[in-house]
């Protein structure tokens, strides 16, 4: 294609032309947006790093989970912050936990919105890793167990899809495994399955108060120079029966998010983590940024890139433009 011959300008003339060529579109159906779940009663606080976020007590949810609806936004994913913290994170598998009991409340409130739980005991946790600690050390085998027993009781407060993002190895298939035997085959797996140890994750963990004591997260989430072993991690979960594969953080992983699409023809999700959705906010709030316009760009690219579905703080208010579109 040769210039004078060839214009790319052409088909940019107008409004009407560029939406006829437009290649990739935004649509609520592929929004996922968290939601923290916290003890006690009447409570709807703002998470200070994350305007616009709250931590919700259970009473609270049936309305937040009605509106989330009305939107056209088909999921949430629920995290939990529990009123008692111990070494082997027991109130991550209590059947009446603050996530078991919120599940319960969204399903009475809204049947259809598709559940989904984060399966991780972080924030049950004193220490704040993701796995059992013996002599600071962060056990991956040990650990398998609990995380199915959490799950279970996921599945059986009505959990639609438990999402694994601890980052142990063998943990897709032990899931898997509890769910069936305990007669939860239609439970799905979503897989946190190249889950980056990352900067990013510093709002969450003031929202979850989840900030590990003691090291970091290093040693069993992935280091950020690497993509090749992401094919690895993805293709192991795949394996183990993961019925949709994550990438995490998306926004400085765009090029893992692709490889993952061209490598497996696997339902793949992409979150949106706190701290892309804090840095964005600040830069608006100092009028440095629009914040719309940055936010419907970073969430385009993240489906361009190849992801399905979005996991976002932004779910809510990207729902409200694209309905009005
Ligand atoms: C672990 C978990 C984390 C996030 C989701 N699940 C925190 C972590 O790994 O430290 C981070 C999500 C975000 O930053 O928005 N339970």
């Amino acid at each position: 294609m040769q210039f004078p011959a060839y214009r790319g300008r052409r088909m940019r003339a107008s409004a009407n032309i560029r939406r006829m060529v437009r290649e990739n579109r935004l649509s609520p159906d592929m929004l996922i947006y968290p939601l923290f779940v916290t003890y006690g009663s009447d409570v709807k606080e703002e998470i200070s790093s994350m305007p616009g976020n709250y931590r919700f007590s259970v009473d609270k949810l049936a309305d937040e989970a009605r509106e989330i609806e009305s939107l056209g936004i088909p999921a949430v994913v629920l995290f939990g912050i529990p009123e008692t913290k111990d070494e082997k994170g027991s109130e991550a598998y209590n059947p009446d936990g603050v996530v078991q009991r919120a599940i319960r409340e969204i399903k009475n409130a809204t049947p259809n919105l598709v559940v989904i739980t984060d399966v991780c005991i972080d924030e049950y946790t004193t220490h704040g890793h993701c796995g059992l600690v013996k002599n600071g050390k962060v056990l991956n085998d040990p650990t398998l167990a609990l995380l199915g027993a959490m799950a279970i009781t996921h599945a059986q407060a009505g959990a639609d899809i438990v999402a694994p993002s601890d980052m142990m190895d063998g943990r897709i298939g032990a899931v898997r495994v509890a769910l069936d035997s305990s007669k939860f085959p239609d439970v799905s797996i979503m897989s946190y399955a190249a889950k980056y140890a990352s900067g990013f994750y510093g709002p969450f963990r003031e929202a979850c108060d989840s900030t590990p004591q003691f090291g970091d997260r290093s040693s069993y989430q992935m280091d950020p120079a690497n993509s090749e072993e992401a094919i690895r991690e993805v293709a192991q979960d795949i394996t183990e029966n993961a019925d949709i594969v994550m990438v995490k953080p998306a926004l400085p992983y765009l090029d893992i998010i692709r490889t993952v699409k061209d490598k497996f023809n696997m339902p793949l999700a992409a979150y949106n983590v706190s701290g892309e959705f804090s840095m964005l906010v600040a830069a608006a709030d100092r009028g440095w940024l629009d914040l719309d316009r940055v936010m419907m760009e970073s969430l385009l690219s993240i489906h361009r890139a190849g992801a399905d579905m979005i996991l976002t703080y932004f779910a809510k208010d990207a729902a409200r433009i694209l309905n009005d579109q």
